[in-house]
């Protein structure tokens, strides 16, 4: 029979142990690009903080009760020959500091906890840079009103300047469902959900150059997923050189592209700043397409490759987006010719 229970306890610290192991592989140091804990900006290194310092007192307090209780297990384990012990209820003095203790406990956690809440929420002062983004399914619109730039899912700001960005949902409710999208970039902030009928905000700094890979935080629909979003921190002098080439309108389409371009019905949705007729809204701006990383909720590398496999069927790409050049304009594989898919390809890849 001891020996059944030994080989018994033996088999449970065993799979305890391998269980274990398989948790802490999770905590591998790797510096993954959306580490919350490898902060590269002031906001998340404020929350990196405040989340440390909870942990910190969590885990004292994890081990001293967890101690006291293993040793009270220990200590007074039933043995041969020992009665049962005295029977005793209530004591005042403990139960008054077991109340006491945990209140003063998280007063400390909450004093920090509001103040940070506070300093986050203040709208930042100095040389902000004002940047609105607005979440669709699936993809982000992003306009800079003070520079007059507009731009999709790539968001350049320049390092160690204040961000303020402004945050609203595309899919207000009024044609179609009512949709709420999170914008979290987590080495920079915290998530922010983006809800219809309401405006929010969120500061993002980045303290050194380099990009930032975010995603839509809030389930949103099928390709919740791929609405992917990149934060592009450059030196004040690339991010000055970015606008200025930003603001240059796009050259015209040779005829292939502009043929491709109607066949397409790419103006219904698209804007390309300098070319007549093109000022649709419902899709992203395309004025300087070529000058992004990436594309279609920044899922696909921008390569003619893969803008090709794009133009021949979205669906198969990013299932249920807007891109509708099916026959009779729905949802579906492209209507388009290899040439035209090819005038365009060309025609995009120069808009840098
Ligand atoms: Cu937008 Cu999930």
């Amino acid at each position: 029979m001891r020996v059944r229970t030994r080989a018994r306890l033996i088999q449970l610290v065993t799979v305890g142990v391998a269980l274990l192991a398989l948790l802490l592989a999770s905590c591998t140091h790797t510096h993954l690009p959306q580490d919350t804990f490898n902060t590269h900006g002031s906001v998340a290194a404020k929350e990196a903080h405040l989340y440390w310092l909870v942990f910190g007192i969590a885990t004292a307090v994890f081990f001293l009760v967890e101690g006291i209780l293993l040793f009270a297990l220990i200590r007074f384990r039933h043995r041969p020959g020992r009665g049962v012990p005295t029977q005793v209820h209530g004591n005042f003095r403990l139960e008054i500091a077991w109340t006491i203790a945990p209140a003063v406990l998280l007063a400390g956690v909450a004093v920090p906890t509001i103040a940070d809440i506070v300093t986050l929420a203040r709208k930042p002062t100095g040389n902000v840079l004002q940047v609105s983004v607005i979440g669709h399914q699936w993809w982000w619109e992003v306009h800079y009103p003070t520079l007059k730039v507009s731009t999709a899912n790539e968001i350049h700001i320049p390092v160690g300047r204040p961000v303020y960005v402004t945050l609203t949902a595309g899919d207000s409710g009024a044609v179609g469902p009512a949709v709420i999208h999170s914008f979290w970039v987590p080495q920079l902030a915290g998530k922010q959900d983006l809800e219809p009928g309401h405006t929010q905000h969120l500061t993002i700094e980045a303290q050194s150059a380099g990009v930032y890979l975010g995603q839509c935080a809030e389930y949103c629909g099928i390709s919740h997923a791929n609405m992917r979003l990149r934060v592009m921190a450059d030196m004040p002098a690339a991010f000055d050189a970015w606008v200025k080439q930003q603001l240059v309108p796009a050259q015209q389409p040779p005829p292939d592209a502009m043929a491709a371009l109607g066949a397409g019905g790419c103006a219904g949705c698209h804007t390309i700043t300098g070319v007549q007729g093109f000022q649709g809204t419902i899709g992203p701006n395309l004025t300087h397409f070529g000058g992004r990383t990436t594309f279609a909720g920044s899922i696909v590398r921008n390569t003619p490759d893969e803008l090709s496999a794009w133009l021949r069927d979205p669906q198969a790409v990013k299932p249920g987006n807007d891109m509708r050049i099916g026959p009779g304009g729905l949802p579906g594989r492209s209507i388009l010719t290899d040439a035209e898919i090819q005038a365009l390809v060309a025609y995009l890849e120069t808009l840098k």
